[in-house]
Parts: structure tokens; C-alpha cells; sequence
């Protein structure tokens, strides 16, 4: 979910508006925002995306205040009606709450407030804290306290932000592992879960840590911990360009990031690499003593960053010696994994907030492992309760899908695999200066595969009507095609699935029909060629069967050319980086896929971008 708090001169609701219109790619199920104004309050709350909210103040509009706070939401407890979308009021309609996270002991205290005499009128979680806000409030008339009370009854992941027509110049928020920031400008201060909603407006920027309350009003901010005492925290820049978050003459953020990742890839390396071809990764802060014990290394992650993950472990094995294990975060948190304090974790996060990902980081770093995170999100979670962090520099990603914060997060795990190699002293052969160089020159085949995307787009429109695409690889063109399979069923709502060629015989070979679409990431014919003549016998194993087969093969590659019915070519790149040329056809052709089906690349539908709840 996606909130905004703001206290100052301007008028709240447009600035509340602004900010939840940056921040709906975080969720858009329904939409609501709250004035403290002429002594009450007002409230506006819409299922759908945020036009409907922004229809329904154009119709009813509320009255204008300086005070206000905002929600976008992706629904957990309670179906995205009217009545779950927040804010959320009390029966007396004086206080108003948004929420991020779970409250798990709701049950119990909505039992509570129904015994007091509360009438709660929605399925939601936080329609008790409002009602809890209320009581608090009644007894200390001061909405920071009322709050901090409120916060040390309530269990789970949380990030509250709150307003009270008794105090129409303060907002209050709290936080509890959901994020949220404070942005500091002149006479105003904002709240938000993310600096892109406030940008435009400051800045200076707070973390806010765990279990701490924040007060705004407009002549500063006091942060306090649950307990009350004054907590400490840190207060930084934000160098991201307010540009940066726009779309640039795209027609959707998804294009924009896709032309943007020659860029983000040079910028993932910038500084990295000397000339004479080592690395340096300062930012790394475990020490060369500790990064040798290594015996082991965990990647955990989510989504499009586990696959980035499982991409890693054919680079961390195969140039370190370093055994790799990669697991889902959300499989890995549970299950007892056995780490000790020579596992090296690694944990890939885009937003830096997946509450998966960050709850196993947690495990990790509590059975004294340590942690290395690879985030795009500056002062955001994970990289925080990290013990290191490496940055990817793909600038904002909006759309849901991730496509250029993949392609870094693959830059920054050769990276790490290469620097593990150089601080132990693996043997630098021929193979390692050549992949160094090739990775500086990446950029740029990043580029030359995006001039060539044409045909690829008019293939994806041709086969709009499609029910189901097969994506098939081998070595890491099987994680780049579990990849292919994950952005189709996100963008295209497709049935499509990705699998190791080599399985195919095992199994799904029998989903293959007459004109059935399979698209096949054929390694590079040189270095280990076995690899290639295999995956070519597998081409003509599905082609026999009736597939059509789309082929993504290196220039020059001629072997392939007598089974592929679609030929797309990518740049000559070894098999290890090959997945940062491979996959930009595959996020072109589902993005394609997709608009042609009428859907919405943005924002697919029950998706949302930062996932900050188990
Ligand atoms: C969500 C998004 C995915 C993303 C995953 C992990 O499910 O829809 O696109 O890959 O979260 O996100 P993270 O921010 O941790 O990389």
C-alpha cells in the first residue's frame, strides 16, 4: 500500500493527491484521503484505481485544509470495496487512519472495542486502530501519545498515519517493519512510504526506524520511540531526479525503463571496475578476512529477484568454488535452513521493503550469518539491517514489472561473484580479465538489442489471441526463461511457464501442440559448446511435435536457423552474461503481448510492486 501524510499552507488534498499518484504502483485497489477542516473532518474513499477517487472529489469535493493524509491500497484483509478503502474513522468521525502491513491481533481487539459499544463498520484490520486512536485520545487530547499507545497493543507489520480534527496541524504516523519516511521542507513536512511521493516538494529526508512515532507540524518534526523517549534517527538526501519518476514521452513506465537499461547497467558498474580490470567495492563492509571464511552463500529473494538469484549461483560456483544455494524467501524463513556464522546471505530486493525477503534476512542474521544486500532503494529496510549493501543504479523503477532493476541486480551479482573471487584469491585465469571486459561492454549490447526489437513486437501482437506460451533454456537461459514465463503471466495474463530444456522429455514436452508458441534462449555456440548442440536438439525435439518455435540465439549462430520459425537475435555475449541481453526481447515481447490483449502494463491487475506483508 502506498500512503502520504502532509502538514503546511498548501492544500493538503493536492498535495496528498500528487504523492498517492506516485505511489500507486504500490498498490490500486481503492483510494481514500482525509482533511481535518472547519473543525471536523472529511473523507473520501473509492474502490478502483485512483481516477475513481479523483472523479468523486471532483464531483463532492471537501473542504479545503492545509492537513491531510492519503492511502492507495492493495487489500489484504477485506476485498477492495468502498467501505475496506482507508482512511478509516471512528463512530464519532474525528479521527481518520491509513494503514500498511497487517495488524494480527485484530480479532481480538475488535472483540474488545464491540464490547465496548464500538460499531465497526468494515472487514479491515485498521478500522480498529482508528477506534483504539479514539478512545487514546479521549484521555490525553495529544494524538502522538494517543498513538504510541495504540502502537504498544497492537502485533504484526504495521505503518499507521493519523489525523484528528481536535489537533487539525499535526499528523502523526508510526512504524513497526512497514516503511515510511518523513520529508522536511520549509513551513511543511510530508510522510510517505516512499520519498517518491515528495520529491517534487523537499529533498531532506528522516528514516524513521522501528517502533517509532513521528509527529509533524509545520515548524518541525519529533520523533519518538513507542516507549516515548526521544529516538534517534537519520537524515539524508535525496539525489533522485523528480524527472526521474516521470514518464518521459512513454506511453508507459514499462517502455521507459525498458530504454532505460543500457543506462542503469553502466551506472551498476560505474566506479566498480578499474582499468587495470579489479574491482572495488567499498560499499561491501564485510571485511576480506570474513568474506574468505565464506563456506557457503544463501541467496533468498522474491519474485524477479529470485530468478537474478538463481542466475548468481551458475557465476558464484562457477568463479568462486563457493557452494550457492538460491531459495524463495518466503520458503526460506520457514523451513529451518542451517546457516552458522560462515554462511554468507545474500538478500535481492528492488524496493528493499519485501517483508519475505526481509524476514528471512532477519532469520539469517539471528543464526549469525551475514548479510549482503542488493538493493535500488537507498535507506530503505533491508539494505538497513543488513551487514553490507551493494546499490543498483536503476534510478526509480514504477511499473510493477520489474525489467531494468533485473538486468542491474544481475550486473551487481557478477559483481559480488567476481569480487568474492578476487578477495579469495581464486586463480584470475584468462576467462575471469574477459568477463570483466565483456561487462564493461555490456551496456552497450544492451543497446544494440533494443534497436532490433521490432520484429519481436509485431511477433507479440500476432499472437495476441494465444492461451499459453512455453519458455525453454538451459544454464542460466533456464532462470532467463522462468523470467520470459513470470512477465507474461504478470503483464499478458497468460498461461505461460518457463522449464530447464533438458526436462522437457521428463514431462511438459506432452503440452506441446500444433502452433503451440515456444520461445528458446540458446546459449552462445562458443566456449562450452555441448551446452548449445544440446539445446538445439531440443528445438527440434518440440519443433517435430508441432511447436512454433521463437528463437533467441546469438548473431552469427547459423545451427539454429534451419528449426526456428521467429529468429531474434541478440549481441555475442559468453553464456554467463548472456541473460543481460537475453531477456530484454522477452520483457519487450510480454509488454507487447499485453497491450495488444488491452491490458494495463503498469499496473497489472492484484499485483502490486512492494509487497511489505507476508
Ligand atoms: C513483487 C513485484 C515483483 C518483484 C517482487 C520482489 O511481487 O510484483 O515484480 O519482483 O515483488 O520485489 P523486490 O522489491 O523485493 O525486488
Amino acid at each position: 500500500c502506498g500512503i502520504v501524510g502532509y502538514v503546511g499552507s498548501q492544500s493538503a488534498l493536492e498535495v496528498v493527491m500528487a504523492g498517492l499518484k506516485r505511489l500507486e504502483y504500490r498498490g490500486y485497489d481503492s483510494a481514500g484521503v482525509a482533511v481535518p477542516a472547519d473543525g471536523g473532518l472529511a473523507a473520501a474513499r473509492k474502490a478502483g484505481k485512483l481516477v475513481n477517487l479523483e472523479k468523486e472529489l471532483t464531483e463532492r469535493p471537501l473542504p479545503t485544509g492545509t492537513t491531510g493524509i492519503g492511502h492507495t491500497r492493495w487489500a489484504t484483509h477485506g476485498g477492495p470495496t468502498d467501505a475496506n478503502a482507508h482512511p478509516h474513522l471512528d463512530n464519532a468521525g474525528r479521527v481518520a487512519v491509513v494503514h500498511n502491513g497487517i495488524i494480527e491481533n485484530f480479532a481480538v481487539l475488535r472483540a474488545e472495542l464491540a464490547e465496548r459499544g464500538h460499531e465497526l463498520l468494515s472487514e479491515t484490520d485498521t478500522e480498529v486502530v482508528a477506534h483504539l486512536l479514539a478512545e487514546e485520545f479521549s484521555v490525553t487530547a495529544d494524538l502522538a501519545e494517543a498513538m504510541r499507545l495504540v502502537c504498544r497493543r497492537l502485533e504484526g507489520a504495521f505503518t499507521l498515519v493519523a489525523v484528528h480534527a481536535d489537533e487539525p496541524d499535526v499528523v502523526v504516523g508510526a512504524r513497526r517493519n512497514s516503511p515510511l519516511v518523513v520529508g522536511v521542507g520549509e513551513g511543511e513536512a510530508f510522510l510517505a512510504s516512499d520519498v517518491a511521493a515528495f520529491i517534487a516538494h523537499t529533498r531532506s529526508a528522516i528514516e524513521l526506524g522501528q517502533d517509532q512515532v513521528v509527529e509533524l507540524r509545520r515548524d518541525g518534526v519529533t520523533v519518538t520511540g513507542f516507549d516515548g523517549l526521544p529516538a534517534q534517527t537519520r537524515s539524508y538526501h535525496v539525489d533522485w531526479d523528480a524527472s526521474a519518476a516521470e514518464k518521459g514521452g512513454h506511453d508507459y513506465f514499462m517502455l521507459k525503463e525498458i530504454a532505460e537499461q543500457p543506462k542503469a547497467v553502466a551506472d551498476t558498474l560505474l566506479g566498480r571496475i578499474d582499468a587495470s580490470g579489479s574491482l572495488t567495492l567499498d560499499e561491501v563492509r564485510i571485511s576480506a578476512s570474513e568474506l574468505r571464511e565464506v563456506d557457503k552463500v544463501v541467496i533468498v529473494a522474491c519474485g524477479t529477484a529470485f530468478h537474478a538469484g538463481l542466475i548468481a549461483k551458475y557465476a558464484i560456483e562457477h568463479w568462486t568454488r563457493i557452494p550457492c544455494e538460491v531459495e524463495l524467501a518466503s520458503e526460506f524463513r520457514y523451513r529451518d535452513p542451517i546457516l552458522d556464522s560462515r554462511s554468507l546471505v545474500i538478500a535481492i530486493s528492488q524496493s528493499g521493503e519485501t517483508m519475505d525477503t526481509l524476514m528471512a534476512l532477519r532469520h539469517a542474521r539471528e543464526q549469525g550469518s551475514k548479510v549482503l544486500a542488493i538493493c535500488n532503494t537507498n535507506g530503505s529496510t533491508i539494505p538497513r539491517e543488513s551487514d553490507a549493501v551493494l546499490y543498483t543504479h536503476a534510478g526509480p523503477e514504477v511499473a510493477v514489472a520489474s525489467t531494468k532493476a533485473f538486468l542491474t541486480q544481475l550486473v551487481a551479482c557478477y559483481l559480488v561473484a567476481l569480487y568474492l573471487g578476487q578477495v579469495r584469491g581464486t586463480k584470475w585465469g584468462d576467462e575471469i580479465t574477459a568477463v570483466i571486459r565483456d561487462l564493461a561492454r555490456i551496456s552497450g549490447s544492451v543497446e544494440q538489442v533494443l534497436e532490433t526489437m521490432e520484429p519481436v513486437r509485431e511477433l507479440a501482437r500476432s499472437l495476441a489471441d494465444k492461451k499459453t506460451v512455453l519458455f525453454l533454456g538451459r544454464h542460466v537461459g533456464y532462470p532467463v526463461a522462468l523470467e520470459g514465463a513470470l512477465k507474461l503471466k504478470e503483464l499478458a495474463y497468460m498461461h505461460a511457464e518457463g522449464f530447464a530444456a533438458g526436462e522437457l522429455k521428463h514431462g511438459p514436452i506432452a503440452l506441446v501442440e500444433d502452433d503451440l508458441p515456444v520461445v528458446v534462449i540458446v546459449p552462445s555456440p562458443r566456449g562450452r559448446s555441448v551446452l548449445h548442440d544440446k539445446i538445439v536438439s531440443n528445438i527440434q525435439e518440440i519443433r517435430a511435435r508441432g511447436a512454433r518455435t521463437i528463437v533467441i540465439a546469438e548473431e552469427g549462430d547459423e545451427a539454429v536457423v534451419p528449426y526456428a520459425d521467429h529468429l531474434v537475435r541478440v549481441p555475442v555475449t559468453p553464456t554467463l552474461l548472456q541473460p543481460l541481453v537475453a531477456t530484454v526481447p522477452l520483457q519487450v515481447f510480454a509488454c507487447e503481448l499485453a497491450t495488444a490483449r488491452g491490458n494495463e502494463v503498469d499496473q497489472p491487475r492484484n499485483l502490486a510492486k512492494s509487497v511489505t506483508v507476508e
